[in-house]
């Protein structure tokens, strides 16, 4: 006789049994109709790299010598703070540039997106001050959704964040734990902070004794002007051998843009304390990063595969925000506004006051055609007229339609 107690019939509530947090997180109802795009459609939308040039043979060689000669390290669990000879290598790189860092500055982290993730673990208690840009990255903001943070937003212009600002949001709400920047081509905007901004923030952010949070995905995607020191560099450059004890700055990098996304590796720099700090929080997230992807770009890094790889990225990606801005000309001139962005993968749209973006998504998607509505991005004051579009995905001629389709929509 089976002694099996009948099941309850009942469906149980889950909603009940979450955290606060997870109640309150209704997700993007944006991403849910994104998430169903078809092949067909002409996708704006993501910040998806070109995989036509993802240096796949190379990866799969570098994959392959890597199994055959070090198969059992890099299938065996790692250290969680990353694969020794990859930090190593970015110490090289970091130090090159004049960033006095070591061994304990740097953890490698499973996209900067974990990093993200990490620093809401570490700093963020619920009702925090956080400053942010506005508009800001979206995924830093579902990142620290659960941290329950108080967003302080500071005003950009072309030149980048308005530093001035920091000063007067502390006055007026108090202090924040830390300022958020995604330093070049903005993730959403494309725009770049300015060096005399990026000094003036430095200087604001340790009379505040505020941390700065420098997220730089896209440095290496400049396509015209020249190159800024990053934040870090800056600082690491006014204090020396002070660095360690005084730094402010936390910087996430990542080899999603400059090599493919899919392997998941990004890293964190930042003062030994706050590493160590990281560390233990992601000791508790996913113990470590995966040690064959680890290996795969340490072996890409060192065989120069990235170096030799980015002027195909640049000039592909320089042709189509050429090809996008031009289609933009034809056929939004007097009817939108946007900015040609140096670099990255971005263009921002300010469509006429009174439109909403919102609303024409699902009518683009219709007609095939899809972009990110701008209202995700600002962490407060939304502005529904206004939408992202990537050029970096798509080739010229679906560009074009794509472009020509969303005016006939506008219209
Ligand atoms: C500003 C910014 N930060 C972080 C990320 C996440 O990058 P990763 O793929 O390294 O997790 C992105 C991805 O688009 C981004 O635009």
């Amino acid at each position: 006789m089976s002694t099996i107690p009948a099941l309850d019939l009942h469906t149980p509530d889950w909603s009940l049994r979450f955290a606060e947090s997870t109640r309150q997180n209704k997700g993007s109802a944006i991403r849910d109709l994104l998430s169903v795009i078809g092949s067909q459609t002409i996708s704006f939308a993501g910040g998806l790299p070109a995989p036509e040039v993802f240096a796949v043979e190379e990866a799969a060689v570098a994959a392959d010598d890597i199994l055959a000669t070090e198969g059992r390290s890099a299938l065996q669990y790692g250290p969680t703070e990353g694969y020794r000879p990859l930090r190593e290598a970015l110490i090289a790189q970091w130090q090159a540039r004049g960033v006095n860092i070591g061994i304990e500055n740097i953890l490698i982290t499973s996209g900067a997106q974990q990093g993200l993730d990490l620093i809401g673990r570490i700093f963020l208690e619920p009702h925090d001050r956080v400053m942010v840009e506005s508009p800001t990255y979206v995924g830093a903001m579902s990142a620290w959704f659960g941290c329950q943070p108080h967003y302080l937003t500071m005003p950009m212009d072309h030149d980048g964040l308005i530093v001035e600002s920091v000063d007067d949001l502390t006055e007026r709400h108090g202090s924040a734990k830390f300022a958020y920047s995604v330093v070049n081509f903005q993730n959403p905007t494309g725009v770049t902070l300015s060096h005399p901004r990026r000094e003036a923030l430095i200087e604001t952010a340790h009379r505040l004794d505020m941390a700065l949070i420098e997220d730089d995905p896209y440095r290496a995607l400049r396509y015209t002007g020249h190159d800024i020191p990053g934040l870090i560099e800056i600082e690491g450059q006014m204090l020396g051998s002070e660095w360690n004890h005084r730094g402010r700055v936390i910087h996430l990098g990542t080899f999603s843009k400059t090599l493919m996304p899919g392997l998941r590796v990004g890293y964190a720099i930042a003062p030994a304390p706050v590493i160590r700090a990281m560390v233990i929080a992601k000791q508790g997230f996913d113990l470590h990063t995966s040690m064959l992807n680890q290996m795969i770009v340490e072996r890409l890094i060192t065989e120069k595969t990235i170096e030799r790889n980015l002027p195909n990225l640049i000039s592909l990606y320089h042709r189509r925000r050429d090809v996008m801005d031009a289609a933009l000309n034809e056929h939004f001139a007097g009817r939108a506004e946007w900015a040609v962005p140096d670099g990255g993968l971005f263009l921002w749209v300010k469509l006429p006051e009174g439109m909403n973006t919102e609303s024409l998504l699902p009518v683009a998607l219709e007609n095939q055609v899809a972009f990110v509505p701008g209202n995700g991005f600002f962490a407060v004051e939304k502005q529904p007229n206004t939408l992202r579009l990537n050029f970096s995905n798509q080739p010229e001629d679906r560009i074009k339609e794509g472009v020509r389709r969303l005016a006939s929509i506008l219209r």
